[in-house]
């Protein structure tokens, strides 16, 4: 096999694995697997994944920097996509299961909701960096090309946002943490449960 060959080959590899979060996620959703709030669930984990791609395609370039390889480049849109694919997703769950595509109430919600505003903001950027990713694009947009894909470097740090934003979280707790305190004879335990349900003891 050729070394062409083999890094096709690989790509698809990869291709397949990115996909994975995405077919557990439709597995336990089949499965009624996803906890009390099953819907909130998977808007939170869809929204996880796409900024776990993010984070991912914005790492490729200093992973090449520092190594000197140059595999980390051929990825990098691949990663791209899929940010653009599981956020699309998200906002998919959003509107359709949240909303129940209902586009007044979302118009309505987009004031009251900072995750809206800047969540619309950041998908913004990565629909237009998708739609702009082809060969053709590239060959179109010229200089201008790299200017606009710069703005890769404004989604991440719009993305992360979200999961930074306890004071604005609608559930008014802390970083959306229910936390218990119990008392007995031994001690003090503190159990708590994050916004997807997650359960911690310490
Ligand atoms: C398309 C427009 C978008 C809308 C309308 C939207 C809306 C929301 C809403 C309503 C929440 C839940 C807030 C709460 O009640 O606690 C949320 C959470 C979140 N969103 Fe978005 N979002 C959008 C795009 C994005 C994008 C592009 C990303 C990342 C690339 C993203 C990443 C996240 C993350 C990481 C969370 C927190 C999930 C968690 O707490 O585990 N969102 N979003």
């Amino acid at each position: 096999m050729t070394q062409k060959n083999w890094q096709s080959l690989i790509k698809v590899v990869v291709f397949f694995i990115c996909l994975t979060p995405f077919g557990l996620l439709s597995f336990d959703a089949f499965n009624n697997n996803l906890g009390a709030n099953p819907i909130e669930t998977l808007h939170f984990r869809l929204g996880d994944w796409a900024l776990r791609f993010l984070c991912i395609c914005l790492s490729m370039t200093p992973i090449k920097i520092i190594t000197k390889w140059n595999w980390p480049i051929r990825y990098r849109r691949l990663f791209g996509l899929y940010s653009f694919f599981y956020a699309a997703m998200h906002f998919l769950v959003y509107i359709a299961l949240d909303l129940s595509f209902s586009w007044e109430q979302f118009v309505d919600e987009i004031p009251k909701s900072p995750y809206i505003i800047i969540g619309l903001f950041t998908f913004s950027i990565l629909l237009m960096l998708a739609l702009t990713s082809t060969k053709s694009a590239q060959r179109r947009l010229k200089k201008n090309w790299k200017r606009l894909h710069r703005l890769v470097y404004l989604a991440g740090v719009t993305a992360v946002i979200p999961e930074q934003m306890p004071v604005f979280n609608r559930r008014g707790t802390t970083a959306g943490t229910l936390q218990v305190t119990l008392q007995n004879g031994s001690g003090q335990r503190t159990v708590q449960m994050n916004r997807i349900g997650r359960v911690s003891e310490s």
